[in-house]
């Protein structure tokens, strides 16, 4: 197997075209980094989050998983949120979900696939806890889209309930969560408009006193 050379190449090219705009780019991001914004997405190869909201690199930190889950027991995720709030300082958190989404619609059947059925338990999760407005919805493809959006504000909630967030909130730090669906189908993205930005836009028993 070849060395991937067309891919190296396509990255010197790019490299050489920051730098023609701005030959200090990458000196000056090589010393720190300043992102606002934390991004929690889905890993799916057509929703990558720096080209669809226009950002360079060093203006958005980035979690990807299947279907942006926020699962209380990830360290991963977990982490990386504790680096961006505790450390970074982001101001946005944006979880990120798009319609057609592959983790939604393989939680929406009821074949084995292994291992991945242990991560698509928590969309399952998500369904039951919406599964009288679900069920309504008779048309295949609405019904997973609509999971999409009911998964994306669930996933806000996550955040939301973390300790991570809840101590940001009560230091007074300036963090909003917010909920996007993004439209594979014509690149636009949308405000579900569930942003938090306190411990009174959370449910009372996730609320720490
Ligand atoms: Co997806």
């Amino acid at each position: 197997m070849g060395p991937l050379k067309d891919l190296l190449a396509k990255n010197k090219e790019w490299a050489d075209k920051i730098k023609n705009d701005d030959p200090a780019f990458f000196t000056k991001l090589s010393k720190q980094q300043h992102p606002e914004y934390l991004w929690i997405g889905c890993s799916d190869s057509r929703v990558p989050a720096n080209q669809i909201v226009g950002l360079l690199p060093g203006e958005i930190f980035v979690h990807r998983n299947i279907a942006n889950m926020v699962v209380h027991t990830d360290l991963n995720c977990l982490s990386v949120m504790q680096f961006a709030v505790e450390v970074l300082k982001v101001r946005h958190i944006i979880v990120c979900g798009h319609y057609g989404c592959g983790g939604i619609k393989a939680a929406l059947e009821r074949k084995e696939n292994g291992l991945i059925d242990n991560w698509l338990r928590h969309i399952k999760d998500v369904y039951r806890f919406h599964q009288a407005a679900l069920d309504t919805e008779k048309d295949r493809l609405k019904r997973c889209d609509l999971l999409c959006e009911l998964n994306i504000i669930e996933q806000v909630a996550n955040v939301c309930h973390t300790t991570i967030v809840q101590n940001a909130w009560k230091n007074g730090q300036s963090l909003a969560i917010h909920g996007w669906v993004y439209s594979i189908e014509d690149g636009v993205l949308k405000d579900l408009e569930v942003t938090a930005t306190g411990s009174s836009d959370i449910s009372k028993i996730h609320r720490f006193k």
